[in-house]
């Protein structure tokens, strides 16, 4: 390992207290974390250390300019105990893109892999085994530095927090499609990864909850007549059997799971269609019979079929089908990303 990484291990590990059998999504940390500080143009003090609270300024500008950014990834344990990871140099790629775009420092990749394999390594036992449950990797930078200039920050806090996960969603997925707010806009920063885009969903996303659904389908900011993503997936649509999806662009999240879906799909001749999609498409087609599936694809949610979308006030139930892509693609995805399968991607990476 390239880096040079203090360890510094907790005293009474928080293990005992926590039901493997019944986890949550993201409520529950393991015991450590990596940090790693960006000070006077460079990075340093990689450490692992206990998880615990951190000290900053209030004048540190993250509480002011929301300089912060962040990634979604999973580690896997299969029975052997050996452990994995799943495509985890493209987290680093768009960290950096996502970094970039607000003005923060890039890390490097050795830095960003060296720190995540030897928390892995440390908390390993903290990765869950049980079906549908993973260690969820949770990267993420923020401007430390401070002073209330509207200027980006002089330092920067790198941290990798893990927490043993179950499902993101319970229960069926119902969406909204959204037809006023927008969660990213031509020219913004949708594409990347910023904490802030994120609290613009809530708003919105809460008035779609009051009204009996769990989630938004963002369409375009200007003309709203366009399917883009969810709140925290990128989405597919079935129409017969064709398979669609939005291209990315700078509102949309280029996403790892969307990315490997792509792949899969082509490899197994199913007819997809990258390309933009209008909501009158997809209601047509819904009430026309056509409709055959609508799923959400990222790395927390997996793949979450979406059992009704509402648009202008009109609900519309999906087919309950028996074989779906959505379930081929789970299959194929989970399979290689806990060992279960051969890999013939390259997307495993053993750590
Ligand atoms: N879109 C948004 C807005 C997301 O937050 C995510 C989750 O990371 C995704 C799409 C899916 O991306 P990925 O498959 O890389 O997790
Ligand atoms: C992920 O899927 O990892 C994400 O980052 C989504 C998050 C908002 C839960």
């Amino acid at each position: 390992m390239a880096t040079d990484i203090i360890i510094k291990p907790i005293k009474d590990s928080k293990i005992s207290n926590v039901d493997f059998s019944n986890l949550p999504f993201g409520k529950v940390f393991s015991d450590h974390i990596f940090q790693c500080e960006y000070i006077d143009g460079a990075w340093q003090n990689p450490i692992i250390k206990p998880n615990e609270p951190i000290l900053l300024n209030p004048a540190a500008k993250i509480f002011h300019y929301g300089q912060s950014i962040f990634e979604g990834m999973k580690a896997y344990k299969d029975g052997n105990g050996e452990v994995f990871l799943f495509r985890p140099e493209e987290n680093c790629k768009r960290l950096n893109l996502s970094a970039k775009r607000l003005m923060m420092p890039e890390i490097p990749a050795d830095l960003f892999m060296d720190g995540l394999k030897k928390l892995l390594e440390i908390d390993s036992d903290w990765i869950p085994t049980t079906e549908g449950s993973s260690l969820y990797v949770r990267p993420f930078m923020f401007a430390s530095g401070e002073g209330l200039h509207a200027s980006p920050a002089d330092s920067y806090t790198f941290i990798i927090s893990t927490a043993p996960s179950g499902a993101y969603f319970s229960g069926k997925v119902t969406v909204l499609i959204e037809e006023k707010y927008a969660r990213a806009a031509n020219g913004g920063v949708g594409f990347a990864k910023a904490g802030g885009n994120y609290a613009a969903q809530f708003y919105p996303t809460q008035l779609a909850i009051e009204k009996g659904y769990n989630q938004v389908i963002w369409t375009d900011d200007n003309s709203h007549q366009f399917i883009e993503e969810a709140g925290a997936m990128n989405i597919f649509i079935r129409i017969g059997e064709v398979l669609i999806t939005s291209p990315t662009n700078d509102r949309i999240l280029d996403g790892i799971t969307r990315k490997s879906i792509l792949q899969i799909a082509k490899d197994q001749n199913i007819p997809i269609e990258v390309r933009k999609i209008s909501v009158s498409e997809v209601v047509q087609a819904a009430r026309e019979g056509n409709l055959k599936e609508m799923f959400g694809a990222g790395t927390a949610a997996v793949i979450s079929p979406i059992a009704e979308f509402g648009y202008q006030g009109v609900d519309y139930e999906l087919p309950e089908l028996k074989d779906t892509y959505a379930s081929l693609f789970k299959e194929k995805i989970t399979d290689i990303q806990t060992n279960k399968s051969e890999d013939p991607y390259g997307w495993r990476v053993v750590v």
